[in-house]
């Protein structure tokens, strides 16, 4: 099963791959942890894609295009995989049509997250993240078992640079004007379920699990 999970910053795409990741034994491919991954490595990728990561805008999407049309080569994709992050503009989603029409494959379903932006800006104010892994917390909604410790390894739990406030605003201001349109786009297919991204994880997550049945 192919999947994309679309919304707005911080809206939970990543806490609900994970979890998905358990459930249908299929990878999570989040074009935002490959990218930091890059940033953290100094590859030439990362060095272009920094400047752009921290004023929160988007990375151009010839280099997403290529760094994405690299990694659905990877033998792990054969049995499907959860789109976290991409495609966010119309130009990637084209690119994303192109890659799958080459690999024989399509898209199942595309899971739209529904979160106001006021409980955004919460949600990344209490944010933290264990980088090497791309596991999420949030210090009241889902705290780590011991405070600013990863659960599994036990290493320290970081703020993203780019959950700064100001930054987080011009990412939802990028997510209305540049990545919303992709729901239409998607819609024309009947491929879309619209989930009520406001509830507790589990919540969400069993119903994105309902609308997964049938696909
Ligand atoms: P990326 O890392 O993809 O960031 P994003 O899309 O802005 O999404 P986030 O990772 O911030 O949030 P999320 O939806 O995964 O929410 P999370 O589960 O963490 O991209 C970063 C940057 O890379 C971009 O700005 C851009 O520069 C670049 N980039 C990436 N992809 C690109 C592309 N395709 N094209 C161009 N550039 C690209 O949850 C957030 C918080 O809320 C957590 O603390 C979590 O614990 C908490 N939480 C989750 N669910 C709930 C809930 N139901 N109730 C309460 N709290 C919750």
């Amino acid at each position: 099963m192919r999947i994309l999970l679309l919304g707005p910053p911080g809206g939970g795409k990543g806490t609900q791959s994970k979890l998905l990741v358990e459930k249908l034994n299929i990878p999570q491919i989040s074009t935002g942890d490959i990218l930091r991954e890059h940033v953290k490595k100094q590859t030439d990728l990362g060095k272009k894609a920094s400047n752009f990561m921290e004023k929160g805008e988007l990375v151009p999407d010839k280099l997403i295009l290529q760094m994405m049309g690299k990694r659905l080569l990877e033998n792990d994709c054969l049995k499907g995989y959860i789109l976290d992050g991409f495609p966010r503009t119309i130009p990637q989603a084209i690119g994303l049509d192109d890659l799958l029409i080459d690999l024989n494959q399509k898209l199942n379903k595309v899971i739209v997250l529904e979160v106001r932006d006021n409980d955004i800006v919460e949600r990344m104010g209490g944010r933290r993240v264990h980088l090497a892994s791309g596991r999420v917390y949030h210090i009241k909604f889902n705290p780590p078992k011991i405070e600013g410790m990863d659960d599994i390894t036990k290493e320290k739990l970081v703020i993203r640079k780019d959950d700064q406030k100001d930054t987080v605003l011009k990412r939802l201001d990028i997510y209305h004007s540049t990545t919303k349109p992709l729901i239409d786009f998607y819609s024309k297919r009947n491929i879309v379920s619209n989930i009520d991204g406001s509830k507790d994880i589990n919540a969400i997550n069993e119903n994105i699990i309902r609308n997964l049945t049938n696909v």
